[in-house]
């Protein structure tokens, strides 16, 4: 396994201020965000939060209208030039009339320090579809050749815009696999995802982004204990949202189809309450907090009151 390059200084990623609009959307309203060296980042958020616009800027891709970005203390063209850093972005079509390995040796030729083609097909996991054309991949294989692309520099910081869509079980596993080797040799990685499993396994640090700001930034424990207590699942068909959110200990109903999400601050309280109202409740399950609840929890509407996106980025979660 090649190490990075020892060339480089300073932190990984340094985004100060960062503001960019298109049109009247404002995409990102002012995100600061150091990385250190070696850091691994999960970038959270619903979709339109801005993480794709805050990625496309930190690799140089979009230009902000505010603020500065520097990538190992230096402006990013010149870190992605200079084969620091990596990248798997969300869109983007792959050159159509050249060969999986063809494409990953182009990418190869661009860099002075790239790793032999051979071992980022094969830690991409194709190495046996070097010679297929790219206009042949299945949406999981083309998603290993971005992932073969995005390592053949041999950079020192990835950066992977849900890097996993597409993926089967095993091939996210094996991708996570690739991804603990590459970062136990002390690469940074910032990754953007909806799966929170990969936030919670592989994340150092766990970032939250909602409406073009960081509302919470620190472990993974400590976004889950920003939201207190335990949820009970029940299986409640028909069940009344505003009876159910009356119940003693519950502070949040969600429901998805016949099935009950009730978020207690105390969930013994709420338990009793809610077997001795509705006898026929099933499925009856009381677990803690994961990850799941706590973003769901931190970024739903009833998060913040009207008019808090426009509150300044002060209010920011520091969690760490
Ligand atoms: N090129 C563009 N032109 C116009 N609006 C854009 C453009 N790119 C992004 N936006 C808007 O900016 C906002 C942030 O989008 P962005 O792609 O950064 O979100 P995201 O957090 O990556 O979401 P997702 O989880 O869906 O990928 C959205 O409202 C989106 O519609
Ligand atoms: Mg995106």
């Amino acid at each position: 396994m090649n190490t990075p390059t020892a060339t480089t200084t300073g932190m990984a990623v340094r985004l100060t201020g960062l503001v960019k609009s298109y049109g009247t959307v404002q995409a990102v309203r002012g995100v600061d965000l150091d990385i250190a060296p070696g850091e691994v980042v999960a970038l959270l958020g619903p979709n339109g939060a801005g993480k794709s616009t805050t990625i496309d800027m930190l690799l140089g891709l979009a230009r902000p209208d505010q603020g500065n970005v520097t990538v190992f203390d230096v402006e990013p063209h010149r870190a992605v030039a200079q084969g620091y850093v990596g990248a798997m972005l969300q869109s983007g079509t792959l050159l159509p009339d050249a060969t999986v390995g063809e494409l990953v040796e182009m990418f190869a030729a661009l860099h002075r320090d790239s790793l032999p083609v051979q071992e980022a097909l094969e830690q991409a996991g194709i190495a046996d579809l070097a010679q297929r054309p790219t206009a042949k991949l299945s949406g999981g294989q083309a998603q290993r050749v971005r992932f073969a692309l995005a390592v053949v520099p041999n950079p020192d910081l990835l950066v992977l815009d849900e890097p996993t869509v597409g993926m089967d079980v095993e091939s996210r596993r094996a991708f996570w696999a690739a991804m603990h080797k590459l970062t136990a040799a002390g690469r940074t990685v910032l990754f953007a995802t909806h799966y929170l499993d990969e936030a919670d396994s592989y994340a150092d640090r766990v970032v939250l982004m909602r409406g073009g700001r960081v509302i919470a930034d620190g472990t993974s424990a400590a976004i889950k204990s920003q939201v207190a207590g335990r949820s009970i699942t029940a299986t409640l068909p028909g069940a009344d949202r505003a009876r159910l959110a009356g119940l003693p200990g519950v502070t949040e109903v969600e429901t998805r189809g016949d099935q009950v999400v009730l978020r207690c601050k105390d969930s013994d309280a709420a338990l009793r309450s809610l077997l001795a109202t509705y006898t026929d409740a099933r499925d009856v399950e009381v677990r803690s907090v994961d990850l799941e609840d706590a973003v769901v929890a931190l970024t739903s509407d009833a998060a913040e009151p009207s008019g808090a996106l426009s509150q300044s980025t002060q209010d920011t979660r520091s969690l760490s």
